[in-house]
């Protein structure tokens, strides 16, 4: 056995849920050959579920062992410190009048993520930001219905075009750009091209934060957008049930691997707040992504009850945080943008963040929902 061998080997090992190989990632830290070809292989992840884990090393003892390795051993680590963050990608920031990228992301459709980018923008607005919400859901745009603009025609000018503005906010999606109803079925590259250029050329004010709702998932929009601003902060939305966890654990990868810092998890439809008696009853479980925060160092922001005003403001296009302000979800919305507010400044402050810092603190609300 040579170390060449061995690596050779390694780049057989695919890092579960992604198309990449441990090699290819760099999450190899060290290779020991014995005189009998015995082989430790030290392998260095962040991520701390048992079933990665287990499955790493039997991919590794199997592609060794056919590698000709007499006995594999191998070790994997936690990073000793917290991985060095940096923010920024590639060092290119295309929209450069914007202080603060927020990318709201969710390992699959329909758990609340536009939701969630419109409500958080609209309660940072209220809270004396200047913030603008750029939809790049460009097979899925959802947000012009939501703000109540899906009948808004953008104004161009030049080669540019103006975003609308609604409840304080500057908005842009390409449902504003399309005529209702026409679907789009994009290739990689469309979307990359689009995802630039709804940042290049979007009249985007000089903004606090813009607001980014992303497609579900974790593809080519996500690897495009950290590539081509530095994306200041990640929030991912789930909602309690374990099926959607391990969906939410690879949307929080995906912030690992493209070195954006992570502001923390939104369980949404975490139980349901009865308009009848006002009580808060458990429907998919409650509090269950605290501990997936927790892998990855960050924390719960909030957990979103299912309340029905939430749906009919989305579907009428009056966001419940601006229209109904005094309604628990919109209290929660506040809570979560004031904690991502300053989870952006700490890392504008330090340059990039290292999650580990920030202590996860418990969820509003999580001692009050005994109602069962
Ligand atoms: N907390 C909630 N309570 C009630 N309805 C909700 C809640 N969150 C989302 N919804 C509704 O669920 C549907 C899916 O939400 P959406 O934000 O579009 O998800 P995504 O962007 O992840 O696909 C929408 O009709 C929305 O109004
Ligand atoms: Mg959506």
């Amino acid at each position: 056995m040579t170390e060449e061998k061995v690596l050779d080997a390694l780049r057989n090992v695919v890092y579960p849920g992604f198309t990449k190989d441990i090699v290819s990632f760099n999450f190899v830290k060290g290779i020991e050959i014995d005189d009998n070809d015995r082989v430790k292989v030290t392998v260095e992840i962040t991520s701390s579920a048992d079933e990665v884990k287990a499955q790493l090393i039997k991919e590794i003892e199997t592609e060794l062992a056919k590698a000709g390795a007499e006995d594999v051993y191998v070790d994997i680590i936690a990073p000793k410190k917290p991985v060095e963050r940096s923010n920024s990608m590639t060092g290119k920031n295309i929209a450069p009048q914007v202080k603060n990228f927020l990318m709201i992301s969710s390992g699959k459709g329909g758990v609340g993520k536009s939701t969630t980018a419109v409500n958080l923008a609209i309660a940072m607005a209220m809270q004396g930001k200047r913030v603008g919400l750029l939809d790049a859901d460009i097979y899925g745009p959802n947000i012009p219905r939501m703000m109540g603009i899906d009948n808004v025609k953008p104004e161009v000018v030049g080669n540019k075009v103006k975003p609308i503005e609604a409840y304080g906010i500057e908005v842009m999606s390409m449902g504003s750009l399309m005529e209702p109803g026409q679907s789009l079925i994009w290739r990689g590259a469309m979307i990359m091209k689009a995802i630039e250029q709804f940042l290049r050329d979007i009249l985007w004010s000089e903004l606090d934060v813009l607001v980014i709702d992303m497609p579900p998932g974790t593809g080519d929009a996500q690897l495009t957008l950290a590539q081509s601003v530095p994306v200041t902060a990640g929030v991912t939305v789930t909602t309690p049930q374990e099926v959607s966890l391990d969906d939410s654990r690879r949307s929080l990868d995906m912030f690992q691997k493209l070195h954006i810092p992570i502001a923390g998890v939104i369980e949404n439809m975490s139980g349901f707040i009865c308009p009848g008696d006002g009580k808060e009853y458990d429907i998919f479980g409650m509090g269950t992504s605290e501990p997936v925060a927790k892998e990855y160092g960050t924390e719960l922001l909030a957990r979103i009850p299912i309340e029905p005003q939430v749906r009919i403001g989305g579907d009428t296009g009056k966001p419940v945080t601006y229209t109904q302000p005094e309604s628990e979800t919109a209290k929660r919305f506040q809570q979560a943008a004031s904690k991502v507010i300053a989870f952006m400044e700490k890392v504008n402050e330090e340059g990039g963040a290292d999650n580990a810092a920030i202590q996860p603190t418990t969820p509003p609300g999580v001692s009050a929902c005994s109602t069962r």
